[in-house]
């Protein structure tokens, strides 16, 4: 028998590439939570992420749905539909983040990030949570600008964020369930306002364009709109609080190229590719096994709820040469973090352009910082994976 190795555990939360390293040394396996079936190598991850007939994302929906969940639009939304129907519903939605959109959005981006910078570096040197302090605040007002909501809107979309991931394969007590199930219910509420809204007087923004019809005059559901916007709060806010908090832990841990990033500030883009592979926001997604069938040599049984580890594939060595080294030096892009075939991220160029653009504000303005001795708490999510707080003590130039 093997031994049972668990993807949740307090272990594997702390660090979980040795885990990966020996997934990818055995091959697929069932593994906790769950009895999930682990796929950890390149090759096997490109593959079942490349077939939605064979692997459906109807195993992401019914992560966003267990019992204890009566509705959550998030397991009606784009991420989860196969094709056609995510096909006919992509092509409607996918112009909203092309590059006319993001135009519109970089200098409005950019003022978010200097105000931050701004109110970050009146705490310099005092010990300052960067998680709360910026890396929350410039997703979330990215979201508020996608909703085209005034200012600072919703504190309470970063906490919706958090429930909406912890639901795949978490453990919640039966308090946290009542909680999760009130966020679902105010954010429906929410959502619906915010349409309504929108419908009344439209603008630039995300919901706006989603609620005009299209040029062929069709026009996006109620429902769909709605679970469309729920899948944006795990999507964009949470994923890009992470990539912003994972580069400030990683080069608090790699002195030499935080002085060299710092110094030179047109490494940033390559900064965040190589964060984006070393220490990924996003680890995983799921999918569901249509039927009986092979992947890297073992059956995987019909019905079977396969985690398709990105993370792992991204140190994978076969793929990365001295996979575990952080290198900036390393090219190309690491496209498998944002997914890959038919549901590739649609936010993939916005979370590029938040992150620099929060860095470039930022990073002038450094002359160095380090992270405050102690244990970090990292996320509880099998999904997206990043601090939940990081203590910095910034120097400003
Ligand atoms: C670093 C930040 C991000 C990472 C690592 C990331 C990662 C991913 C991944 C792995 C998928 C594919 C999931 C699957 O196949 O099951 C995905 C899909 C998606 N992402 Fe992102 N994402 C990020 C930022 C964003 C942002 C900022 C937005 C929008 C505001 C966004 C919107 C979406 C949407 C709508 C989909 C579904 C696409 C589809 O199903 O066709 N993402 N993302």
């Amino acid at each position: 028998m093997q031994p049972t190795l668990d993807l949740m555990s307090p272990e594997t939360r702390a660090n979980p590439y040795p885990l990966y390293a020996e997934l990818r040394r055995t091959g697929i396996r069932q593994v906790e939570p769950g009895g999930l079936w682990a796929v950890s190598r390149y090759e096997d991850v490109a593959a079942v992420m490349k077939d939605p007939r064979r692997f459906s994302s109807e195993g992401l929906a019914r992560g966003f749905l267990p019992p204890w969940i009566d509705r959550n639009p998030t397991a009606q939304s784009l991420v989860v539909k196969d094709p056609p129907a995510h096909t006919r519903l992509r092509g409607r939605v996918a112009r909203a983040f092309g590059p006319a959109a993001l135009n519109i959005l970089e200098p409005k981006i950019r003022a978010i990030a200097n105000e931050l910078t701004h109110d970050l570096l009146r705490q310099a040197e005092a010990e300052v949570d960067f998680v709360e302090a910026f890396s929350l605040r410039l997703p979330v007002r990215v979201l508020g600008l996608l909703f085209g909501l005034e200012a600072d809107p919703y504190p309470r979309l970063k906490g919706w964020a958090d429930d909406l991931v912890s639901i795949p394969a978490g453990q919640h007590p039966p308090e946290e369930q009542a909680r999760i199930r009130q966020s679902l219910v105010d954010m429906e509420r929410c959502f619906e306002d915010i349409i309504e809204a929108r419908r009344a007087s439209p603008g630039d923004d995300l919901v706006s364009e989603l609620i005009r019809p299209a040029d062929d005059g069709s026009v996006l559901t109620h429902e769909e709109l709605i679970s469309f916007l729920f899948s944006l709060l795990p999507a964009g806010v949470e994923t890009t609080v992470y990539l912003l908090a994972n580069t400030m832990y990683v080069l608090s841990e790699h002195p030499e190229e935080r002085a060299r990033v710092l110094a030179d500030p047109r490494l940033i883009p390559r900064l965040i590719e190589e964060v984006l592979r070393y220490e990924p926001p996003a680890h995983s997604s799921l999918r569901l096994a249509t039927e009986e069938t092979e992947v890297g040599g073992v059956r995987i049984p019909s019905g079977a709820t396969v985690v398709v580890l990105l993370a792992s594939a991204l140190r994978d060595e076969r793929q990365y040469p001295q996979a575990d080294r952080f290198d900036l030096t390393r090219g190309g892009q690491s496209h498998m973090v944002f997914g890959h075939g038919v549901h590739y991220c649609l936010g993939a160029m916005l979370a590029r352009l938040e992150a620099r653009l929060g860095l470039e504000a930022l990073f002038p303005r450094l002359r160095d910082f380090s992270l405050a001795p102690g244990p970090i708490a990292w996320s509880r999510s099998l999904i997206a994976r990043g601090p939940l707080a990081l203590p910095l003590r910034l120097f400003p130039a």
